[in-house]
């Protein structure tokens, strides 16, 4: 920014400069409106190196970043090779095109993702039930990350166990995935933990709770794939957000803000969420 600046100043006429120079503040000094130019702060030659920067805190602490970068080498559901190629670039500046555009091909519960009903009752998706008929309101708002106990899956006895309060309507569950960081290992690993099916269905029936999110690429463990699913997606009032990224969050209460892509006829969507202080 300072450089771009510092690129097109536009001189000054001579009064004002001597104006300026004549003026007797002291260079040095350093209020919060005025900071000093940092020493080391060079002419832009136009050939600096270009550097991104890649977060996962924003906003001094403020704003954590919960979603999963996507990239080649990222886990996919049931493959131990990743990913892959998602992203190619039919149209280059190097070959001449105007602009550098990209195109992507995934499956839509890569990474953060949602499901939506559709995903695993039949009758809802071809009814529509898909990602762009999801509550918005239930994907933003006061949420609660937990962490659930290490040695076991979340069965009823453990949501029992957790004391979530009623009128809590949105829950991440951290678990042992996050410790053993089987989201950023391309290896799928089916012994990761999530719901049992009396676990979801004692959610269901005992809790407030319409938005569950979880740290694997299922909300359900292994064993209960499919039932617990459906103990999930039969009232159509639970969304399911899974794959989040809840490394180094402090546990507490934030505001949620989950957003999906509008995939008319998908029961999945990539999903971008943060938690905010
Ligand atoms: C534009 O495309 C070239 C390849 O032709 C690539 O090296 C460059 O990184 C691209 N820029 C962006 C912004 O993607
Ligand atoms: C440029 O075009 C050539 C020929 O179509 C292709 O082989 C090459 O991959 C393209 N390069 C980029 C960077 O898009
Ligand atoms: C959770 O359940 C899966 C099977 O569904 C199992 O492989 C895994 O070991 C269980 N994890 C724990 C901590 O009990």
């Amino acid at each position: 920014m300072l450089q771009k600046m510092t690129k097109t100043m536009i001189p000054l006429p001579l009064p004002y400069l001597i104006l300026l120079l004549s003026t007797t503040i002291p260079t040095t000094a350093t209020t919060s409106a005025y900071p000093s130019v940092p020493q080391d702060c060079t002419l832009s030659t136009g050939d600096e190196k270009l550097v991104p920067v890649r977060r996962e805190v924003y906003g001094d602490g403020r704003i954590f970043d919960i979603s999963h970068r996507y990239t080649t080498d990222m886990l996919t559901w049931g493959s131990n090779d990743g990913l892959g190629q998602f992203l190619w670039l039919p149209a280059s500046m190097k070959n001449g095109s105007l602009a550098n555009n990209s195109e992507m091909k995934m499956p839509t519960h890569t990474g953060t993702h949602v499901d939506a009903p559709g995903h695993m009752i039949d009758r809802y998706f071809d009814a529509g039930f898909d990602v762009d008929t999801l509550d918005l309101e239930v994907l933003n708002g006061p949420a609660l990350l937990v962490d659930v106990p290490r040695d076991k899956n979340i069965t009823a006895e453990v949501m029992e166990s957790l004391q979530i309060p009623k009128g809590v309507r949105r829950v991440l569950f951290r678990t042992l995935n996050t410790d053993r960081r089987l989201m950023f290992t391309k290896e799928y690993d089916s012994n990761y933990v999530g719901f049992t099916t009396d676990g979801a269905r004692w959610l269901v029936k005992n809790t407030d709770i319409k938005l569950v999110g979880i740290d694997f690429l299922s909300v359900a463990a292994h064993d209960h794939l499919v039932s617990a699913h459906l103990e999930f997606f039969e009232s159509r009032e639970i969304i399911l957000v899974e794959g989040l990224k809840l490394d180094d969050v402090p546990l507490g209460i934030y505001s949620v803000h989950c957003l999906p892509l509008r995939l008319l006829g998908a029961e999945g969507s990539p999903i971008r969420c943060i938690l905010m202080k």
